[in-house]
């Protein structure tokens, strides 16, 4: 049996739970407007560089430059957990943000990045494995094109791959001789392309494609002006690489949601794909990049040699320099590409 005491008690906190949910929807909807708000003003200065990092080595790097001035009014704005920073690097107008490992989380920030700031490209720089031979850790590249190299079909041993992918792994192939049994189950896999969709192809109709260029003019730009510069060529005191480090422009490389410590898959990729950088964001970028129809270049530091290497991989020990020498890259490039833009306005 209720008693009449019982169902007070439960109205007032139905009526108390309704006020919390009105409260609650009214200050998000209060901070929301504030926000769009600031982003707004901030947007009324611009157009800004949207530059692009993932993980904390290399911003810390980057900020550790101090070449990033913040802006003294409204230094930052989270969007969807991430902290867009606004300010100025050599004259230059940028909204910096980490990303965070992956290609989800490197598509869905650069749709948010051009979507809500007035941004004129996208510069997206970290570190990556180094999968040619010819290049060593420290060097930095900023690639031509990349390639998506983690969209498979993975087929039975005996399958043949379709003839529409690209690319064809053979697991068994990979059998270690004299102690192997025979063909190995993990069969074959084919490297299938990437759906397109961009604002200037036919709405719903994408485009599949295998690679993704960054944009021609800035590439050039980096190849005239950033090609020879200086790089940093030790840790510290007791650790330098063996080699000065350089800059190369006009490589391809390599993305795909797997970190790659492994010696045979980086051969493998260097052989079937000629790239030379592997990373785990590059493409996405790129890709949405151009999507959105906006420029777009990658400038990346080799910090280790993806598996190639004797012993534990040397990101622990090389990822400072090469984040180092990759920020030394970023801010020279914006400091050339900002002189251009007065040479052209004036
Ligand atoms: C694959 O083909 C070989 C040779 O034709 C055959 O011996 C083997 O049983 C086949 N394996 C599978 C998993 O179908
Ligand atoms: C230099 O860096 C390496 C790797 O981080 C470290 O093991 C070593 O102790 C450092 N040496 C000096 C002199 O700081
Ligand atoms: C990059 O890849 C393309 C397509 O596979 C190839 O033609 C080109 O030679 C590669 N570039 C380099 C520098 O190896
Ligand atoms: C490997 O690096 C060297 C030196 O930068 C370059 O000349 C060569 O084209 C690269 N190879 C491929 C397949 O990209």
């Amino acid at each position: 049996m209720a008693a009449p005491a019982t169902t007070l008690v439960r109205q007032c906190l139905a009526v108390l739970f309704l006020f919390a949910i009105l409260v609650s929807s009214t200050c998000g909807s209060l901070a929301r407007s504030r926000k769009s708000a600031t982003i707004k003003e901030i947007n009324r200065n611009g157009p800004y560089v949207g530059l692009i990092t993932v993980y904390a080595p290399e911003e810390n790097a980057f900020f550790a430059s101090k070449a990033f001035k913040s802006h003294p009014k409204h230094p930052f704005v989270d969007l969807a957990g991430r902290r867009y920073r606004v300010g100025e690097v050599e004259g230059s107008k940028v909204i910096y943000v980490r990303c965070g490992i992956g290609l989800v989380n490197a598509a869905a920030t650069t749709q948010q990045m051009v979507d809500v700031f007035e941004i004129s490209g996208i510069v997206h720089f970290g570190i990556a494995g180094n999968a040619n031979s010819s290049m060593s850790i420290g060097d930095v590249v900023i690639p031509k094109q990349f390639v998506q190299t983690g969209l498979w079909d993975w087929l039975k041993p005996n399958a043949t791959v379709d003839s529409s992918d690209f690319g064809e792994m053979d697991i068994g192939e990979y059998n270690v001789k004299g102690k192997g049994k025979g063909m190995n189950v993990l069969g074959k896999i084919g490297y299938f392309t990437e759906q397109f969709y961009s604002e200037t192809g036919k709405p719903n109709q994408p485009q599949r494609l295998i690679w993704f260029p960054t944009t021609p003019h800035w590439l050039h730009l980096a190849s005239q002006k950033l090609q020879g510069m200086k790089l940093e060529r030790c840790v510290n005191a007791s650790l330098c690489l063996e080699t000065e480090p350089k800059l190369v422009v006009g490589l391809n490389g390599s993305t795909a949601d797997a970190f790659v410590d492994n010696a045979a898959y980086r051969d493998f990729l260097f052989n079937t794909f000629h790239v030379s950088s592997l990373d785990m964001e590059s493409s996405a970028i790129v890709m949405t990049s151009l999507s959105n129809d906006y420029a777009v270049i990658v400038i990346r530091g080799l910090s280790d040699l993806a598996g190639a290497q004797q012993g534990d991989n040397h990101i622990k020990l090389f990822g400072p320099l090469a984040a180092t020498n990759t920020a030394k890259a970023v801010i020279q490039f914006l400091k050339i590409s900002q002189q251009q833009n007065n040479l052209h306005s004036s």
